[in-house]
């Protein structure tokens, strides 16, 4: 057995569930190494900075780094130096969207060369259903390997309060897996709920399902709602007030990001391509953009039109612009001839320009990602603002 400098390698450690998830064990006291390819956030962290919007990360990350708990690596070897392997690398789908499977295998078969079977390796990413089984064909020879899935549930941007408030979901392919990464999993959260593999690769798919369903009925209910000359916003809020059945419907807006599709997608893949609701779904949500500029084509000739997409990030309040319909929105526009300009209040990008230059530049502004800096911002009376959040009270 090789020597275990450190309690816990995470591997895609400096990502958006790997960082926060391994600076808040080291704050724990266990000795962290965050082990990565992505040298340009390494860079950044190393300096005490966090890569991207994580509230409450920044001050946590300065005390592990000084404290010696936590250690950064573009090394693969770090991976053996670990008694937990935890792996949290992304797990995209491809152009048809199937997911890529064979991929997230391939990785295994990469680092299997850094892993042993004294080890207990933890699956944090989003896996198509009996993908963890596969894991383990591909890791054996004769030996029994111990490996746990334990899903990620947090809201992007809040991990750190997130991680110690919500349950942890633990599943295993031997007790020994079980039993150690409940251990570990307990010094973040007091509630472990264990399941079978199969169980929990299911519920993590079911979770963002049922959320990207939510926001569908809601951008359904909106879209009907503007066929009808009428505000949703207040159609709901006459609906839920009081009324405790109907407080989980959402508000109409972007339903994006890298999970909620993907999720669905791969569920629905799983299902043979029969999960009816989940297709509707896609429809709907996917759809919104177009919905939006149907409407203004209703109204104006766009190609004479100058129009300004406020917040590109995939929702309010973080930086992360990954599946950000606000793109999408803005390719439409340009199809139809419109000058399209972008701003956002997190995300960085050259071509981005600040919002009230946007707003005085625009003859229509729409909300893209409703970040709270929005609410004070004064937009002219002659500028036609499309806001489904209902963010900027006019
Ligand atoms: N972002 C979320 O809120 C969220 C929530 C729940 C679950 N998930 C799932 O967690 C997984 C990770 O998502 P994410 O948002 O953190 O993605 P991310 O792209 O932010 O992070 C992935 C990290 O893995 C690193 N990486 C890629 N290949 C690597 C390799 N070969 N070796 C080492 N590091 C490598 C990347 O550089 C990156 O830093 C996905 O399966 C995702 O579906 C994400």
């Amino acid at each position: 057995m090789r020597s275990k400098e450190y309690d816990i390698c995470v591997i895609g450690g400096l990502g958006h569930v790997g960082l926060p998830l391994g600076i808040v064990f080291a704050s724990k006291g266990l000795r962290v190494c965050l082990q990565d390819i992505n040298e340009e956030s390494a860079e950044v962290l190393r300096q005490g900075r966090m890569p991207f919007v994580e509230y409450g990360a920044e001050p946590i990350l300065k005390e592990v780094l000084s404290s010696g708990k936590l250690t950064i690596s573009l090394e693969p070897e770090s991976v053996s130096m670990a008694k937990y392997v935890i792996i949290a690398i992304g797990t995209p789908v491809d152009e048809y969207l199937n997911p890529k499977t064979r991929q997230f295998l391939e990785f295994i078969h990469d680092i299997r060369k850094y892993l042993d079977p004294t080890q207990i390796i933890i699956i944090r990413s989003s896996v198509f259903p009996h993908t963890c089984r596969q894991i383990v064909t591909e890791l054996r020879d004769d030996q029994e390997w111990h490996l746990a899935y334990c899903p990620e549930r947090i809201v992007q941007g809040y991990a750190v309060q997130e991680l110690e408030k919500l349950p942890q979901i633990v599943a295993g392919v031997t007790e020994k897996a079980v039993e150690e990464a409940s251990e570990l999993f307990s010094k973040i959260t007091s509630k472990i709920i264990h399941a079978s593999m199969n169980e929990a690769e299911l519920v993590k798919l079911f979770s963002n399902s049922w959320r990207y369903i939510q926001f569908a009925v809601a951008n359904q209910f909106h879209m009907i709602c503007e066929d009808f000359d009428m505000d949703y916003d207040r159609v709901r809020n006459i609906m839920v007030e009081g009324y405790e059945r109907a407080k989980g419907l959402p508000s109409a807006g972007f339903a994006a990001g890298p999970c909620l599709l993907k999720d669905t997608m791969q569920l629905s893949a799983f299902y043979n391509n029969s999960f009816l609701l989940g297709h509707a779904a896609m429809m709907i949500n996917e759809g919104l953009p177009n919905f939006i500029v149907k409407g203004l084509k209703n109204k104006y000739d766009l190609s004479q039109k100058k129009v300004g997409i406020l917040g590109m990030a995939f929702k309010s309040n973080i930086d992360d612009i990954r599946d950000s319909l606000s793109f999408k929105l803005g390719k439409i526009l340009r199809f139809h001839g419109a000058k399209v300009f972008y701003s956002d209040e997190f995300a960085n990008d050259s071509a981005y320009i600040p919002k009230e230059e946007l707003v005085k530049s625009s003859d229509i502004v729409i909300i893209g990602a409703p970040h709270s800096k929005y609410k004070e911002l004064e937009i002219p009376g002659n500028v036609d603002l499309v806001d489904i959040w209902n963010i900027i009270k006019q």
